[in-house]
């Protein structure tokens, strides 16, 4: 039977192991907050604003972009001031949109001769107005805009409905 010899221990004083500089640097916090306070529709500026964002993204949505790119070739230039006076007109009560002389539901009606409007079309319209209109408002004049858009939108939909084929 062997005899086990004891080896010393190995020298068991910690070794110093040299930390990167970084690491006894304070570390950097670097972030920008920005906060929005939402306000209501106060004016002219804030419709144009809004109508801007609706029509890019209604013209890039997947179910109704077709319509505006493809079947209307919007001129969106054209078409942005005279949707504007049209806003104006119902949120501030000014006569602006009556120069036009056009009439909404008519000139649905012949877009739906081009290409058939149907209720989810619609719907989706109203979905992605109220998505814009309450990413950028908040209040009355806000809300009056969403709820008469719902209402164009209703009479749109059974006017389309009963001049279709
Ligand atoms: C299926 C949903 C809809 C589609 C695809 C659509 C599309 C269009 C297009 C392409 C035009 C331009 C027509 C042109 O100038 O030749 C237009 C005009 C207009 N749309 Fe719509 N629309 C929809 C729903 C609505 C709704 C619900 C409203 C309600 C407020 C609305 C309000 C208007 C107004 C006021 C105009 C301007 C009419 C004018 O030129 O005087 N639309 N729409």
């Amino acid at each position: 039977m062997s005899r086990r010899t004891l080896r010393p221990l190995p020298n068991s004083k910690p070794q110093q192991r040299r930390r990167p500089a970084e690491y006894n640097r304070p570390p950097i916090i670097n972030f920008t907050l920005t906060v929005q306070f939402k306000q209501d529709i106060a004016g002219r500026p804030d419709i144009d604003r809004m109508m801007r964002r609706f029509y890019e993204r209604a013209m890039a949505d997947d179910v109704i972009g077709y319509i505006f790119t493809d079947v209307a070739k919007l001129d969106l230039d054209r078409h942005l001031p005279i949707i504007g006076d049209f806003w104006e007109t119902i949120v501030f009560q000014t006569p602006i949109y009556a120069r036009h002389g056009r009439n909404p539901l008519q000139v649905h009606g012949e877009l739906n001769d081009k290409e058939r409007l149907l209720p989810a079309h619609f719907e989706r319209w109203l979905k992605i107005f109220h998505e814009v209109a309450d990413e950028l408002f908040t209040g009355e004049r806000h809300e009056f805009m969403k709820s008469r858009a719902g209402a164009i939108a209703a009479r749109m939909t059974s006017y389309v409905a009963s001049v279709s084929p």
